[in-house]
């Protein structure tokens, strides 16, 4: 405060040398504090000239885009991209990139300066996608929902939610992932299996604890990774429709106490065990969804129908029917008690018939055979004492071929060995 200072030195007395020395004061206050904020005033020019490179006109929209500001809805639908735009307008809260021709998502492929911090509802959905890159939705504070369904991810990097990072991964924003229908055509999948690759982009890191909905509808899933689901404990939606899923028995639904829906439909399963009946029935919420799987009634089927009839767990019980034995094949499950739930071989009737025609007539011949030997007792006693005496003549006859060819000292001691 210059000023302040050049205007004390005309005045005498104390009051204006108070009023002198609060001037310094002030000055020295206000001087350190513009010296201090001095690297936040340069930081902001820093971040207005990283703003002017990308102009954010108020019009501005990419091209091939349809923007709307007010929406903040962006979309690039059905233009054959072949790279994310690289000016997306910073306000895009919506942005639908659907039906392109991307192939390959590298690593930022979102990050831009400034960030795109609005973004929460990203979908890929039908663009060809083949390979996502580790840390591919980096720099994306916001990304709530992510669509990435009907792309044939032949690579999809365990990173790709995680961050680049490997040591350390911050928790992923994304509360929704839809990934259904992402199975490559079978010759473009890597060596190890697709549901490994898939459970490892879940797992890393425990990246996605705050996902709540996850799909992985029409993958040809065959089992389920044994610990995927312990890294996602938020999950209230899980949708694993159109699998062919077989099992649950490896499977551990026990840490998933907030999940509310469970859709297996339109899968393999067989039967479901004791141990995953009793981990469903103990989630506090669920609704589980069963419908169009070839539930095989023998005997295993005994536990899955009791706890049936009992729980409120699983919709529209009353339409899950067997399929397999034939004899059992459409009848509800509901209806079921367990004298209807036998454990035959399960083979094709023709068969069947063929094993217990060969074994009566194997039991027949054993029977026949018995049945001569104890006739013909007289007669076997006979001729076993026949070949008793056959075989002492022959004996007799190789001592006294020996006693020939011996030393005469042996022969002595075998002749009186023999007697
Ligand atoms: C995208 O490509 C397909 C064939 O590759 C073509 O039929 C279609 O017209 C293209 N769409 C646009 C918007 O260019
Ligand atoms: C993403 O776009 C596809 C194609 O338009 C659409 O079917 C799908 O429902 C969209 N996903 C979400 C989460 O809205
Ligand atoms: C990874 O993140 C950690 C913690 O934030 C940081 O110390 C480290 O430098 C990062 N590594 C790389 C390669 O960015
Ligand atoms: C698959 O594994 C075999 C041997 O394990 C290897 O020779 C081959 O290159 C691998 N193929 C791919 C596509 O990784
Ligand atoms: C089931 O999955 C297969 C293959 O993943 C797919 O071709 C088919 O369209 C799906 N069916 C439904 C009803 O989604
Ligand atoms: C369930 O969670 C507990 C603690 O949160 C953990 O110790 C345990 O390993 C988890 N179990 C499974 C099967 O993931
Ligand atoms: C399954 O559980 C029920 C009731 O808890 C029990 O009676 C039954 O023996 C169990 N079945 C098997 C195969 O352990
Ligand atoms: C089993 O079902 C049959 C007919 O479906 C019924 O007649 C029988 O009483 C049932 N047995 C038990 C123990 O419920």
């Amino acid at each position: 405060m210059p000023g302040g200072c050049s205007r004390g030195p005309a005045a005498g007395d104390g009051r204006l040398r108070l009023a002198r020395l609060a001037l310094v004061l002030l000055g020295w206050v206000s001087s350190s504090s513009l010296t201090s904020s001095a690297p936040s005033t340069s930081s902001t020019s820093f971040l207005a000239s990283a703003v002017s490179a990308q102009p954010p006109l108020p019009g501005q929209c990419p091209q091939l885009c349809e923007c709307s500001e007010a929406a903040r809805t962006v979309k690039c639908v059905n233009r054959n991209l072949t790279e994310v735009p690289a000016d997306l307008p910073p306000y895009v809260r919506n942005l639908f990139l659907t039906g392109n021709q991307l192939a390959v998502l590298p690593a930022g492929a979102f990050a831009r300066r400034p960030p795109l911090a609005e973004l929460a509802a990203l979908n890929l959905s039908g663009s060809r996608l083949q390979e996502v890159r580790a840390g591919a939705f980096e720099h994306l504070p916001s990304l709530r929902q992510l669509d990435l369904s009907h792309n044939p991810l032949a690579h999809l990097s365990p990173f790709t939610f995680s961050g680049s990072n490997a040591s350390f991964s911050a928790p992923s924003p994304l509360v929704e992932l839809m990934l259904n229908h992402i199975v490559p055509p079978e010759d473009h999948r890597q060596n190890r299996s697709f549901e490994g690759m898939v459970a490892a982009s879940l797992r890393a890191g425990h990246a996605l604890r705050g996902l709540q909905r996850l799909e992985l509808a029409s993958n040809h899933f065959l089992f389920l990774p044994r610990d995927v689901l312990a890294h996602l404990p938020g999950l209230r939606h899980l949708d694993l429709r159109n699998n062919s899923l077989v099992s649950l028995t490896y499977v551990s639904f026990r840490n998933l106490t907030h999940l509310q829906s469970l859709h297996l439909e339109d899968n393999a399963l067989k039967v479901l065990h004791n141990g995953t009946l009793a981990e469903l029935q103990s989630l506090p919420h669920v609704r589980v969804f069963l419908d169009n799987n070839p539930w095989v009634c023998d005997c295993h089927m005994v536990d899955m129908v009791a706890w049936l009839k009992e729980t409120e767990v699983v919709q529209g019980k009353a339409r899950l029917a067997c399929a397999f034995p034939e004899k059992m094949r459409n009848r509800a499950l509901l209806e079921l008690n367990s004298s209807h739930l036998e454990c035959d071989p399960i083979l094709p009737p023709s068969l069947q018939t063929s094993y217990v025609f060969l074994g009566i007539v194997l039991a027949l011949i054993g029977a026949i055979f018995l049945l001569v030997l104890y006739l013909n007792r007289k007669g076997i006693k006979k001729w076993m004492h026949n070949i008793r005496d056959a075989c002492r003549d022959h004996m007799e006859g190789y001592h006294y071929r020996y006693e020939i060819n011996a030393d005469p000292r042996l022969t002595n001691l075998s002749s009186n060995s023999d007697v």
